[in-house]
């Protein structure tokens, strides 16, 4: 018995990896088009031995052939009271989707394996020319997505869309979706298997159907080009490969419209000379109406249009220098101890940075919700988006490599037209060796081949001298590269005590724009007592006194993002009475309770606003 299960493991993953699956297709603006929500309750298997893959019992595995009737895609049902099924979503508990499944349920909180989602559904088209496409806006971390029984396709990655055409499989009634959703860390993954945020596994933003007319708009950019003096200009690119189709882009408050021919490849370019353009800022964030049409296919968007680049050390937006007033955010709602997805997630977030009187938030470490990224567009926040690569990735796999690539494109793709959106991150805290910056350096070549409209960062590797104990340098061969020079520093945290800022000094070669991209310390919100004591909220009080005072006197000070606006959970921090799965560097606590560092950061902000005040135009 031992061999021939052996045997069928190994035909089964051989088996599987040959199953050809459609292609994920892109879809710009989910929320524009005519949607079918599936969000709700879906019916669960948890399967930590893969059980659910195959029926090795009775027959070779083969998924699309003749699948045994264990496999659990099937949804399968006996068929009279002989038969034998070993499972049944019908009988199965439900979870919420979207929503990760640690913060639903206790059993679930450290669960790191596969869940098998089921939803039935029923669906008339509304016009049997259509096509219809199932969309997820993100599951963590590998997903297999079935429809009665047959394969889908396969997403690799835990924070950006993918999207599957249904059309020829999808029934008017009892329509069977099943994911299996498998979160497991792995060495060549992107995060690779040591990460300081919780592993929250499932389908954890929403799902929708979509229905669209046979040939649709597909994509489009619409943006202000850079050193351009009010020239809009972007593509329509429909989702077939159809020329001389007529499509139409149009602002009406700007009185602009422009009518174009799709080439062989189904795109159209264009450039529109805006007059009157209001500008899109922090100060005055305005958004624009904008109507992309197809014939009768109308999609409308909110677009800003700004400009953002680098002169020396100034980062200028709109031509003016702008300092980054920011904090870093993980996608957590901290009450709940969950991953973040909701409306009210995600302003409950961008409140509190207001509240700091940010400018400014880095999206750390991977794409967060593409609600949260059109609210900070209303909220006129400039962002800051990041590609998972973190800490110890495997630099010289090529399908790691892939994978960071397809992630960063991925997230590229979905945000390109947000002004908020002013920097993409290639990684956070990198060990410097060849492979790791050729790997970075490819990435950054990758970012501006998709988008050469905005700046590319990463938190580089900071060092110290032997010779001179308070000397900091910053040296890495990927600032070169980047447009930002940005790297986290724990003076007085994890580097000496807080006073050691005051003695500290720092070594930046570099003639860019500086962003301090993590500062900071733990505090247990309400512990209290002198500025010696670790995790009293006085001592992270006096690492933020004594780190604003030590980065203004760098040159190239242009912002900052300390870590971090709430504390969040962290299977790596253990210590009991004051940790106890929580990071606590939060300016704020899981309960939403402001510690004192947080009114100074505020007031530091204050000053800094003060400034580089820019007068609002009326
Ligand atoms: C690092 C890392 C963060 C981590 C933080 C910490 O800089 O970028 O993800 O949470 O330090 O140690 O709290």
């Amino acid at each position: 018995m031992k061999i021939i299960h052996s045997f069928f493991i190994v035909f089964f993953v051989m088996g599987a990896s040959f199953i050809q699956a459609r292609p994920s297709v892109s879809i710009q603006n989910v929320a524009a088009r005519q949607c079918f929500s599936l969000d709700g309750k879906w019916n669960y298997i948890i399967d930590p031995y893969e059980t659910g893959y195959y029926d090795y019992r009775y027959k070779p595995y083969d998924e699309q052939v003749n699948p045994g009737n264990g496999a659990f895609y099937l949804d399968k049902k006996p068929a009279n009271k002989s038969d034998l099924i070993e499972y049944s979503f019908d009988k199965s508990p439900t979870l919420w989707v979207p929503g990760d499944w640690n913060s639903q349920d206790e059993k679930l909180l450290y669960y790191e394996g596969t869940i098998w989602y089921r939803r039935i559904f029923d669906y008339q088209k509304k016009s049997s020319d259509d096509r219809v496409l199932v969309y997820f806006g993100a599951a963590n971390y590998e997903s297999d997505v079935y429809l009665n029984g047959k394969k889908l396709g396969k997403h690799i990655g835990g924070f950006t869309p993918f999207c599957y055409e249904i059309t020829d499989l999808l029934r008017e009634t009892g329509n069977s979706l099943v994911v299996k959703v498998d979160n497991k860390r792995k060495r060549e993954a992107v995060p690779t298997l040591n990460t300081d945020w919780w592993n929250y596994g499932g389908i954890t933003r929403d799902v929708s159907l979509i229905e669209v007319p046979h040939t649709y708009i597909s994509d489009y950019l619409i943006h202000l080009q850079n050193k351009s003096d009010n020239v809009i200009s972007g593509y329509i690119q429909l989702n077939e490969d159809v020329a001389s189709q007529q499509v139409t882009v149009s602002i009406p408050e700007l009185k602009l419209m422009t009518t174009l021919l799709t080439d062989s490849h189904g795109k159209a370019c264009f450039n529109l000379k805006a007059t009157h353009l209001e500008r899109w800022s922090p100060e005055d964030p305005k958004l624009y109406q904008v109507e992309v049409s197809l014939g009768e296919n109308k999609v409308i968007d909110q677009i800003g249009f700004r400009t953002i680049e680098t002169k020396g050390t100034d980062i200028l937006l709109n031509g003016k220098s702008v300092f980054l007033r920011g904090i870093s955010i993980h996608a957590e709602n901290p009450q709940r101890g969950g991953r973040a997805y909701s409306d009210a997630d995600v302003r409950e977030l961008l409140d509190a940075a207001k509240a700091l009187n940010c400018n400014f938030v880095r999206l750390a470490h991977y794409p967060h919700s593409e609600n949260m990224i059109r609210l900070a567009d209303k909220m006129g926040i400039l962002v800051w988006e990041e590609d998972p690569v973190y800490w110890t990735i495997q630099w010289e796999n090529p399908d790691t490599y892939a994978n960071a690539q397809q992630q960063l494109t991925d997230v590229i793709e979905r945000d390109k037209n947000r002004a908020c959106v002013i920097i993409w991150s290639m990684a956070n805290e990198t060990p410097v060796s060849d492979a790791r910056t050729l790997f970075l350096k490819k990435l950054a070549q990758q970012a501006r081949s998709l988008d050469n409209s905005r700046l590319i960062s990463a938190a580089l590797e900071v060092h110290g001298n032997p010779v001179d104990p308070n000397e900091r340098i910053v040296e890495d061969p990927f600032a070169d590269v980047v447009d930002v020079v940005s790297f986290n520093e724990y003076v007085g945290w994890y580097d000496g005590l807080p006073e050691k800022c005051d003695k500290i000094h720092w070594s930046i070669s570099y003639n860019k724009p500086v962003l301090i991209s993590e500062f900071g310390g733990g505090a247990l919100q309400g512990l209290h007592g002198d500025a010696q004591t670790r995790w009293t909220e006085e001592y992270q009080e006096d690492i933020y006194a004594r780190t604003v005072k030590m980065l203004s006197k760098i040159p190239q000070f242009r912002g900052t993002s300390p870590w971090i606006l709430f504390d969040f959970r962290s299977p790596k921090r253990v210590l009991p009475g004051i940790q106890d799965g929580w990071n606590r560097k939060g300016l704020i606590s899981e309960n939403g309770v402001k510690k004192k560092a947080f009114y100074v950061l505020r007031d530091f902000y204050n000053q800094m606003e003060a400034k580089f005040a820019q007068p609002v135009k009326h």
